[in-house]
This record gives C-alpha cells, structure tokens and sequence, in this order.
C-alpha cells in the first residue's frame, strides 16, 4: 500500500478508513463493524478511525438492512446500531482511505473528485482479499440468505487482511 507514514500514528492523528457501498445498509456497514471489530481485538481503538456510507441517499438515517444484521449477529458481531449516510465531496478529504465495494462504487466515488486530486485513495476494498475473484463484493440486496453470508465471508477475509497489511505500513504495536 503507498503513503507509508513516517509520523507515528496515535489519537491525536489517527489512520482515517471509510468503506463504501451503494446504500450504506448491507455492505459497506458490514465492513465497518467487522474492520472495528479487528481493530478492537487488536487494540488499536485509538489508532483508527472508522467508518462507512453509500453513494446513493436512498438509506440515509437508516439502519443496516435486517438480513445483513442477522449475519452479522449470527457471526458474533452487532451493526444494527449503525445509521446509513451518503458519502460526500468532503470525504475525500477526511478520510485516508477510502475502500469501494464494487467499480460503480468506485466510480461514483471518483466522479466527485473532479481534480483527481484525491484518486490514490480510492480503492476496490476486495484488493485486499487473498481469494479476490474480481475484486467486487457483489451486492446481497435482492438475493437471499447465501449471498449475505457470502459476502460476510469476503468482508471478514478481507478486513483481516488489510487491517494485518496497515498495522505492518505504520508499524503499529499490536495485541494478540
Ligand atoms: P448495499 O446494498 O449497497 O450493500 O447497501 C444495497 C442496498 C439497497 C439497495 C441496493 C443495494 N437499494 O436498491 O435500495
């Protein structure tokens, strides 16, 4: 990963992730649940910061979709107290990473960074994935119960990963 970081990363300036979707309500909170969840185990709360949101406004204010929730719970994790909101300009900013689902998450995502000013950011979340198929988390909302297991698959596989390859760039102390 580039933009390796000389500056020891603590509270005070913490390594910034969102992961985004298109609603904001299976995905990408899934994602954000599971990569904290990791964080956590780990010890590195004060070192991150984590979040998600949805390209569209469609879900804006709403919790997870209640079959992403029931994955979740049914892996250990709860994320129905998450609240969806769309992604904005101001997050290519924000954020220091910025981890895309699928390509027109991607996209949609790049189209408000007019300049490109911010485009070494923007990644495909499953870049990450040691299994990467196309590098696409495929979107469970109109399938049934193996696709939102599918993808819980893909994140929880994926986060680990990329939470391993972060600690090793900042060289982070991590617990066991
Ligand atoms: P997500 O899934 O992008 O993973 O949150 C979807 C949620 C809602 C819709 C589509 C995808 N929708 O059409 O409302």
């Amino acid at each position: 990963m580039d933009g390796a970081q000389d500056v020891r990363r603590t509270f005070l300036n913490p390594i910034k992730v969102v992961f985004v979707c298109l609603g904001n309500i299976c995905r990408s909170p899934l994602a954000e649940g599971v990569f904290r969840s990791i964080v956590m185990k780990h010890g590195q709360q004060d070192v991150f910061v984590v979040d998600s949101a949805g390209t569209s406004a469609w879900h804006i204010g709403s919790a997870p979709d209640a079959r992403m929730c029931q994955t979740a719970v049914k892996n250990g994790l709860s994320i129905a107290q998450l609240k969806g909101r769309q992604f904005q300009k101001e997050d290519l900013e924000r954020f220091d990473y910025i981890f895309a689902m699928d390509k027109n998450n991607l996209n949609d995502i790049l189209s408000l960074d007019e300049k490109g000013t911010f485009s070494a950011k923007v990644r495909l979340f499953r870049e990450f994935d040691p299994d990467p198929d196309n590098y696409q988390v495929p979107d469970p909302y109109y399938g049934g119960e193996k696709g939102f297991d599918d993808v819980y698959s893909m994140v929880e596989r994926t986060s680990r990963t990329l939470f391993h390859r972060l600690a090793e760039e900042y060289r982070l102390s991590i617990e066991y």
